[in-house]
C-alpha cells in the first residue's frame, strides 16, 4: 500500500503548479497490479487545468487498461487531499464503488482510506443512461 503512496509523492516532482503552488499526485492501481501516475498540470486561464487524478486515469485508458482496484492521492503539504469533485466523477466512469481511494496524510500518520462509493453515492453512471 505504501508504494502507491511513494508513486503517488514521487510523480508531484513533474507537477505544474506556478499559481497554486499546491502539486498533486496520483498513482493508480490495476486489478492486475500495474500502476499508472499523474499530477497536476495548472494553466494560466486556471479553468483548465487538468487534476493529477485525471492524468493518471488518462495514462492508464490510453494503454489499455479499465479495470482498477486502488487509487493513492498525495499533495504536497500531506494533508489528507481527496479528490474533487469532478475527479470522483471521472473514477466512476471507469471504476466501481469497491475502488479504494488512499490518502496520504504524511509520515507520522497512516493513510485514510475510502471507498469511492463513500466519496460518491447514488452517482450517474453508463446503466443510468441504458
Ligand atoms: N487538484 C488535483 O490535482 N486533484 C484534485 O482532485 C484536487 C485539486 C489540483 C488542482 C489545482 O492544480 C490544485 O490542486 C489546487 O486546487
Ligand atoms: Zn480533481
Amino acid at each position: 500500500m505504501y508504494d502507491l503512496i511513494d508513486a503517488a509523492r514521487d510523480v508531484q516532482s513533474a507537477a505544474h503548479v506556478p499559481y497554486s503552488e499546491y502539486a498533486v499526485g496520483a498513482a493508480l492501481e490495476t486489478e492486475a497490479g500495474e500502476v499508472f501516475v499523474g499530477c497536476n498540470l495548472e494553466n494560466a486561464n486556471y479553468s483548465n487545468s487538468l487534476h493529477a487524478e485525471e492524468v493518471a486515469i488518462a495514462e492508464a485508458v490510453k494503454n489499455g487498461h479499465r479495470e482498477f482496484a486502488r487509487i493513492a492521492v498525495s499533495s504536497g503539504r500531506r494533508d489528507g487531499v481527496t479528490p474533487c469533485g469532478m475527479c470522483r466523477q471521472t473514477l466512476a466512469e471507469f471504476c466501481d464503488d469497491e475502488l479504494l481511494v488512499i490518502c496520504d496524510e504524511g509520515d507520522a500518520e497512516p493513510p485514510t482510506e475510502y471507498t469511492l462509493g463513500e466519496l460518491l453515492p447514488n452517482t450517474i453512471s453508463e446503466e443510468t443512461l441504458e
